[in-house]
């Protein structure tokens, strides 16, 4: 209790002083941006000086205004060449295929050229570095791997580290703050020696939770393997000193904290090193959401049927590319509950397929925190994105979670602990009765609604909420920049050490010689005791 005290004293000193961050973010893909936005606006508010600096690729994502009260932005223009190479991709197909690994490759080369190419144009052109030079930065933090929709693949995106390495370096930041939009990630885990085995912790490329079976361990072990040996940090040289390479391992072994979008009242447990910083749900805010207002027309919708459904499978993967007959059952199971009103995000005009029912209503775009929030939406219908689970997790609203690829097996997983929803295949979208079952179960049993609601009220009364973490931590490693203290001597020790491997052969050679021991002497004395019976027959 004492050192809790002494602890947030010591981070009240450290508010005194504004400390200075700079997040480092390239525009290419929503939920890194959005994510590091968050974390930006939440230093800001604590009243940090914050430089949020964006490298564009995508130009779309330009326009995207993530940011709140983080004013600082600095811009970087792509070069032509830059801008060829920013990948955007349709995921439609994964309606009705399996994601396999194998799929994502292309995509992995790819981002692996963009960021390249970005540290090439920084390279040629150092004068955004040099004015953000002055302003001595306390701390930087960067996306870990910037996932986009691909969030299995980006292992590859190793090469982005190297690059905010480089940028670090080049400004002499002493505190590196990895992030990660996702809940966790092995490779993560292994640079700073926190327990990674794939026995218990699941790599990206899977969609398996903490409770693997023997053919998806043995898969997870093979993908481990296979990551370890093929994939390689392309070289790249210091900004100041072109002969220097930089040491992407070390330098992440060397950041104070890293901060990650898993939120422990909803994860599954593991072993986390002090280091290890899980800040999700930091995006969600309850009391505000409550008090947002829905527009006239969603509270007419809202107040039609006692119970009302909403159907998004969120903005990555559209409800419109879905195959027709998974269109067409859901109309179906529609049609059968006159008496619920469902509210579905649809993304294109023609809706003929849907026969005019007066209880559907299509929206290209829903308000979905509003309606979360809203105590009139009886169920949520969701993809399972890392998003909607963590918002409809701290709304409290029962779910049925239909995931489609990528981590959303895994998210749909972590929630069915919590006991408040349904999980379906996709491919059970054309299944007229799994699909009503799912629906009538949700809508009707009472214990659904309590677990929910349960899981709510624990996420928002969390001992530490994710802001005050992120912050505090923050604080923490821009006054003290590296912490040695922190680092594991587990991270350097051999797998031969680390999995006990010399000790269980040491026993095991202690033990067999016992063993053979006892057998040779009872033998002996066996037929000692034997032989003279056979001398008298
Ligand atoms: C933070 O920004 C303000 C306004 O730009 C500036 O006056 C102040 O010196 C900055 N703080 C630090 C610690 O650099
Ligand atoms: C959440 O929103 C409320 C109302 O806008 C605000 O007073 C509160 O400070 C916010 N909480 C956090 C942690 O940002
Ligand atoms: C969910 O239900 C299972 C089986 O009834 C139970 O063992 C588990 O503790 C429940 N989980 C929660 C979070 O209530």
């Amino acid at each position: 209790m004492k050192n809790t005290i002494s602890f947030v004293f010591l981070l009240c000193v450290g508010l005194v002083s504004p400390f200075n961050y700079l997040v480092f973010c390239p525009l290419y893909a929503h939920s890194h941006h959005k994510f590091l936005a968050k974390i930006a606006d939440t230093l800001s508010d604590a009243g940090h000086n914050v430089t949020f600096l964006a490298p564009i690729i995508i130009r779309k994502y330009e326009n995207v205004k993530y940011l709140d009260s983080t004013k600082d932005i600095v811009y970087i223009q792509p070069s032509k060449k830059l801008e060829s190479l920013g990948v955007t991709s349709d995921y439609s197909k994964f309606w009705n295929q399996d994601a396999t690994a194998i799929q994502f490759v292309p995509a992995i080369r790819a981002f692996t050229k963009m960021f390249e190419q970005l540290y090439e144009d920084l390279k040629e052109d150092l004068t955004v570095l040099d004015e953000l030079k002055n302003r001595k930065f306390d701390a930087l933090v960067f996306e870990f791997l910037c996932p986009t929709a691909l969030r299995e693949l980006t292992f590859k995106n190793s090469n982005l580290k190297l690059l905010v390495s480089a940028i670090a370096e080049y400004l002499d930041i002493k505190a590196v703050l990895p992030s990660l939009s996702m809940t966790h990630h092995p490779l993560m885990s292994r640079l700073i020696g926190e327990p990674s085995s794939p026995s218990v912790l699941p790599s990206m490329i899977s969609s398996f939770g903490d409770d693997m079976t023997f053919p998806e361990r043995l898969q997870n072990t093979i993908g481990d393997i296979f990551f370890t040996l093929f994939v390689h940090f392309p070289p790249m040289t210091s900004f100041k000193n072109p002969e220097k390479l930089i040491d992407v391992e070390d330098m992440t072994a060397r950041s104070p904290f890293m901060f990650m979008n898993g939120n422990p009242y909803l994860d599954y447990p593991r072993p986390l090193l002090t280091k290890s910083v899980l800040i999700g749900g930091i995006s969600v805010n309850v009391t505000q959401l409550k008090q947002e207002k829905l527009s006239e027309n969603y509270n007419q919708i809202l107040s039609k049927n006692k119970k009302n459904v909403l159907i998004s499978f969120g903005s990555m993967i559209f409800s419109k590319d879905m195959p027709q007959e998974y269109k067409d059952t859901i109309v179906r199971v529609i049609e059968s509950r006159q008496d619920v009103t469902f509210i579905w995000k649809y993304e294109e005009e023609d809706v003929s397929f849907a026969k005019n029912l007066p209880n559907l209503y299509f929206s290209k775009w829903v308000p979905q925190t509003a309606l979360l929030a809203d105590s009139r939406i009886s169920a949520f219908v969701t993809h399972a994105g890392l998003g909607s689970v963590t918002e409809l997790s701290y709304m409290g609203k029962p779910a049925v979670l239909i995931p489609i690829f990528a981590d959303q097996l895994r998210n749909s997983k972590t929630l069915a602990r919590h006991n408040g929803s349904i999980t379906l295949s996709k491919y059970d979208l054309s299944d007229f009765d799994k699909l009503r079952n799912a629906i009538d179960t949700i809508l009707n049993e009472e214990s659904f609604k309590i677990n929910a609601e349960r899981l709510s009220q624990q996420l928002q009364d969390q001992p530490v909420s994710p802001q005050d973490l992120l912050v505090r931590h923050a604080e923490f490693a821009a006054k003290y920049g590296e912490l040695p203290n922190l680092d594991p001597c587990s991270r350097q020790m051999s797998f031969i050490s680390f999995y006990m491997i010399d000790i269980i052969l040491f026993f095991g050679v202690i033990i067999g010689s016992v063993v053979l021991g006892v057998v040779l002497i009872t033998r002996w004395a066996f037929s000692f005791c034997v032989r003279p019976k056979q001398k008298v027959q």
